[in-house]
């Protein structure tokens, strides 16, 4: 084998597990997708450029941050656009992280926080979200702001956990590393269907980058779609180290036309919401199956009996998230009324 770097060695490749996904007719609850397809709109436009005659051509990207920005609420040279946001946080981890250096992630989070803090040879430090309602550790990560981290990593609404952490406690933070001259990565995947954001912070904190998906409201997770969110002049530094194509034309094309019709995903984040989320909750808790406070599109549940729920779903041609952190969870994506209503039959009749 070739001499790759010890921690790489270390390391295991990230592994979603998709088994079953592949299979036509399963409702996927288990990556926090939508379920259903992204507007006609961005079809139409995808397969206009399949037929524009430009496919051998490298991408230009043309007005493409003009387009987020306004979406957004910020300047263009305010946003880098980004391969997904995967890319938003291995960009900020290459950034800001050396070998041996300090991340802190609240844990458990999402899987490639840690991957790419991995990839940088970093210590990652995790304090833990605690509690029966999961809460964000405050005062544990004050504290260890002190301890000379590099990055700060900050999933809000958490990922698997949905915590929501208050704006002043985003803002406390900020504060506190900016003082200790540590960056903070305000991951904001989930930012449709929660409404937080921590945009307003971005003028005062220049140790401050948002990342942003259209993966999840969008429906746009095939062609890999996100952005951040910085001061214009750590947006620049970025830059250096994404490639001139890292973000190809049919995200490019897909980004466009979903801006162009943000009243269809907004109607599914209300029905997901407003809607169906309530009616999930008030299900499980007639039920007597536990379930963690969450803020985004899915639920971290705990029932008595998590094997035998899985396996019910399964033969129901349903897929949700098993986690072992916290044992004995599973994280459930809402979808549409319908996809809900065949998710609580199959429940009901595993728990009864
Ligand atoms: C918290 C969080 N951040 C980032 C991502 C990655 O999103 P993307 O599809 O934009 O890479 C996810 C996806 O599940 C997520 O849950």
């Amino acid at each position: 084998m070739a001499p790759f770097r010890e921690n790489i060695k270390n390391m295991s490749p990230y592994k979603p597990p998709l088994e079953g996904r592949a299979s036509k007719g399963y409702l996927l609850l288990d990556f926090n997708e939508m379920t259903i397809e992204p507007s006609a709109h961005v079809k139409q436009a995808l397969r206009q450029f399949v037929d524009s005659g430009r496919l051998q051509v490298y991408p230009e990207y043309g007005d493409l941050n003009e387009i987020v920005a306004r979406y957004v609420g910020c300047m263009p040279d305010e946003v880098l656009v980004t391969n997904g946001s995967d890319q938003v946080i291995d960009v900020v981890m290459r950034a800001f992280v050396d070998k041996g250096e300090k991340v802190i992630i609240p844990s458990p989070s999402f899987a490639m926080e840690y991957q790419s803090a991995l990839i940088q040879g970093a210590e990652i430090v995790k304090p833990r979200y605690a509690g029966p309602n999961l809460d964000f550790p405050l005062q544990e990560v004050l504290k260890l702001l002190d301890a000379n981290p590099k990055l700060l990593v900050l999933v809000n609404p958490n990922n698997p956990t949905g915590t929501e952490l208050a704006l002043e406690h985003v803002r406390a933070l900020l504060a506190r590393a900016k003082e200790k001259n540590v960056a903070v990565l305000h991951d904001e995947a989930y930012f449709e269907f929660s409404g937080i954001t921590a945009l307003r912070f971005v003028k005062d904190f220049d140790n401050l980058f948002l990342s942003r998906t259209l993966s999840k409201q969008f429906g746009l997770a095939s062609v890999r779609a996100g952005y951040v969110i910085s001061q214009k002049d750590n947006v620049a530094e970025l830059l250096k180290i994404c490639g001139p194509y890292d973000v190809n034309m049919f995200a490019r094309t897909a980004i466009e036309a979903a801006l162009q019709d943000p009243e269809y995903s907004k109607r599914y984040i209300k029905e997901v919401m407003e809607k169906v989320k309530p009616k999930v909750e008030a299900f499980l808790k007639e039920h007597g199956i536990d379930f963690y406070p969450g803020a985004a599109n899915f639920l971290l549940i705990k029932p008595a009996d998590p094997e035998k729920i899985l396996k019910a779903l399964k033969t129901a041609s349903m897929l949700v998230r098993p986690r072992e952190d916290p044992p004995g969870t599973l994280r459930v994506s809402i979808g549409t009324l319908a996809d809900m209503e065949r998710f609580c039959k199959v429940l009901e009749r595993a728990v009864s």
